[in-house]
């Protein structure tokens, strides 16, 4: 649905991204054609969604649309079609999770991905004043040893001025948050802020494992907090931001089936702090402008408190103070 005039012009920030999970699958085919490989058709649904079935069924799709981002160049693409999108939404800032991990398995060293989505950052910036970051995360059920590889290498390349956190993403059924306590040393130890996954189609214990555990600032989704009261306390306490993902929750999580069930205005009503998010666009038809309709129309956020969405988001971003003084001074 297109965005409504004062929609579209309300500046708003996104924290929670993955950028292999944002490319179309029009631009997926695009890049296949570049490659000359072909994809199994039944990966997508139509011209602008992927077919998936369940969580696990969604991350191997995920894994097959990004198979075909083999080149910096490829990578450049992706970043600077995902920002133009965002700008459109009225978009000031976005923060993208890149995985390296993908990056090598089509043949693309840690520096050539971030080569190429810098590049996609810069150009973006310069075409459409909108700012890009990256938070480079690894993927659980890649396995904790590859989580600490990531994270050395990450920790190689703090101060590279696109560079800016570092997160983790995948299964948090089946690999425990705790596990990866080495990896998320060596980045915090590196300067980097950081942010994990949990409680999104795990439960509330797996967010405590994760703050009891981690050096995390933020938490990527936590929406399943809200089944623990004095976890949901404790996350107003300690101000651990959430990177809230609703229409990603609805399709993803059981027990969130539709927006009236989902915990959001619960979650912000008790004192956390709540951002919006799209996750993997494509794949749930969501977009950042999206978020903020669903906020307004769903969860009967008004033009104030939608700008305070994006003032929670600013002020949790995990880019330098310079930046964040000049963002926030858009809203
Ligand atoms: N990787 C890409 N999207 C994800 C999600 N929603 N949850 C966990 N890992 C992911
Ligand atoms: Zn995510």
């Amino acid at each position: 649905m297109p965005l409504s005039a004062a929609l579209k012009a309300l500046p708003k920030a996104e924290l929670h991204v993955h950028l292999e999970g944002t490319a179309t699958p029009a631009l997926v085919k695009k890049l296949a054609a570049r490659h000359s490989v072909s994809l199994p058709a039944e990966i997508f649904a139509d011209e602008t969604t992927y077919a998936w079935s369940h969580f696990n069924h969604f991350l191997t799709v995920y894994d097959a649309a990004s198979s075909v981002i083999r080149t910096p160049e490829d990578y450049r693409d992706v970043t600077w079609d995902y920002l133009r999108q965002c700008h459109e939404d009225g978009a000031i800032y976005v923060e993208m999770f890149s995985s390296p991990d993908h990056a090598a398995m089509n043949g693309m060293s840690f520096k050539d991905h971030l080569d190429g989505i810098s590049a996609g950052i810069a150009d973006a910036e310069r075409d459409f004043g909108i700012v890009g970051r990256i938070i480079v995360t690894c993927v659980s059920h890649f396995g904790a040893e590859k989580a600490v590889e990531v994270a050395r290498e990450t920790a190689r390349h703090v101060g590279h001025p696109h560079l800016v956190g570092f997160g983790m993403g995948g299964n948090e059924v089946d690999f425990r948050r705790s596990d990866y306590a080495p990896a998320f040393t060596i980045a915090h130890e590196a300067g980097l802020p950081c942010t994990v996954h949990a409680g999104e189609t795990g439960g509330p214990e797996v967010v405590r494992n994760a703050i009891d555990n981690l050096p995390v600032k933020r938490i990527g989704h936590g929406v399943q907090s809200i089944f623990d009261a004095d976890l949901v306390r404790r996350l107003a306490d300690e101000r651990i931001v959430l990177e809230v993902c609703p229409t990603s929750n609805v399709l993803i999580i059981d027990k969130f089936p539709t927006y009236a069930d989902h915990p959001f205005l619960k979650l912000r009503e008790a004192g956390v702090i709540v951002t919006l998010n799209s996750d993997d666009p494509p794949f749930f038809r969501a977009s950042i402008g999206g978020e903020y309709a669903v906020a307004e129309r769903e969860f009967g956020l008004d033009e104030p408190a939608l700008r305070g969405i994006t003032r929670n988001a600013l002020e949790a971003a995990f880019c330098d103070e310079a930046t964040k003084a000049r963002l926030l001074a858009k809203l």
